[in-house]
């Protein structure tokens, strides 16, 4: 589906991480794109590919879908990407992938735990979770967001927004502060820790690099967290994004399609490849 970059907003300061706003081309895709938090498209750039990448905005968002894409060094799509302006055009082709099952979180506390970019998905769904459409469908909500140094934290103003808000409990951490930087300083699973969420009726929802996710969950489960209560999305390299080329998949699952959603119970019954 062809879509217009409307707006592009550059997220930290090493200036590699940025947020496109698209609209859809054909008014006949808004309706086709219909998404859940948790998916994620493949977007694509003339002549350079296409690359999966999770959804940022709310399904309750009208007016855009965004993306917040990182640009890596040697990477051909993301790089192309990066280097386009407002009003160029691009491919969207989805939405792929089960999504969070925002169904199972009603009635339940939320304890939302992201590390680095892979907080985006997440973003779509505290934004989905505040709407007052929402939220009492939830109770509370405690969300834990670490990033390497200030600089490196995405959606700042927005979480600065939540950190005032009384129905959702922020803490932001950083590996390294600054002079102006009064929040946590320390790796996400030590702050978990000191914070010690009650698990009663809770529910947690962990992106993250690999190394933060291993070690959160290890806290987690000593918090009394059980496997199935512990949901995370996986990144694996992808091409099709349907289920049929077999570049994702562990063991019989595809992660495209049968994820990339996963409760860290179902991880434990599949081979440790991700
Ligand atoms: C379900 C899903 C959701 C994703 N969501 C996001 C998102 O919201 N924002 C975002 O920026 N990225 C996201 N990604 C990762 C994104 O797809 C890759 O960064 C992208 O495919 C790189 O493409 P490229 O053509 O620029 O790099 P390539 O030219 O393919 O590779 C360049 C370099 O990047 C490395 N690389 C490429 N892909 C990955 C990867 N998945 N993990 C680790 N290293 C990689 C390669 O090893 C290589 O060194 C997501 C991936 C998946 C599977
Ligand atoms: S990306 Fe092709 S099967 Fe998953």
């Amino acid at each position: 589906m062809p879509a217009t970059i409307k707006k592009i907003t550059v997220e930290n300061e090493a200036r590699d991480l940025k947020t496109f706003d698209l609209v859809f081309n054909n008014n006949k895709d808004v309706n086709k794109f219909k998404y859940i938090c948790g998916q994620f498209a493949e977007i694509s750039v003339l002549g350079a590919g296409e690359v999966p990448i999770g959804i940022a905005s709310s399904p309750l968002d009208e007016e855009f879908v965004q993306f917040t894409v990182k640009k890596y060094t040697t990477g051909v799509v993301t790089t192309a990407l990066h280097n386009l302006d407002q009003g160029d055009k691009i491919g969207i082709r989805g939405p792929f992938g089960n999504g969070f099952p925002m169904k199972d979180f009603e009635g339940s506390n939320l304890l939302i735990v992201g590390g680095g970019f892979a907080v985006t998905t997440l973003r779509s769904t505290i934004k989905y979770m505040l709407h007052k459409k929402n939220r009492s469908m939830f109770k509370n909500i405690i969300l834990l967001y670490g990033a390497r140094n200030p600089g490196e934290l995405l959606y700042k103003n927005e979480m600065i927004e939540w950190g005032k808000r009384d129905d959702i409990d922020v803490h932001l951490t950083v590996d390294h502060g600054d002079k102006d930087w009064t929040g946590n300083v320390g790796l996400v699973p030590n702050i978990l820790r000191e914070i010690a969420p009650s698990s009663d009726n809770s529910i947690c929802i962990l992106c993250g690099p690999p190394i933060m996710v291993k070690y959160t969950i290890i806290v987690l489960i000593n918090l009394g967290f059980t496997p199935e209560r512990i949901i995370t999305s996986l990144e694996m390299r992808m091409k099709c994004g349907i289920g049929k080329c077999g570049r994702c998949n562990i063991g019989p699952k595809y992660v495209c399609k049968d994820g990339p959603v996963f409760t860290y119970k179902e991880l434990q019954g599949m081979p440790n490849e991700y």
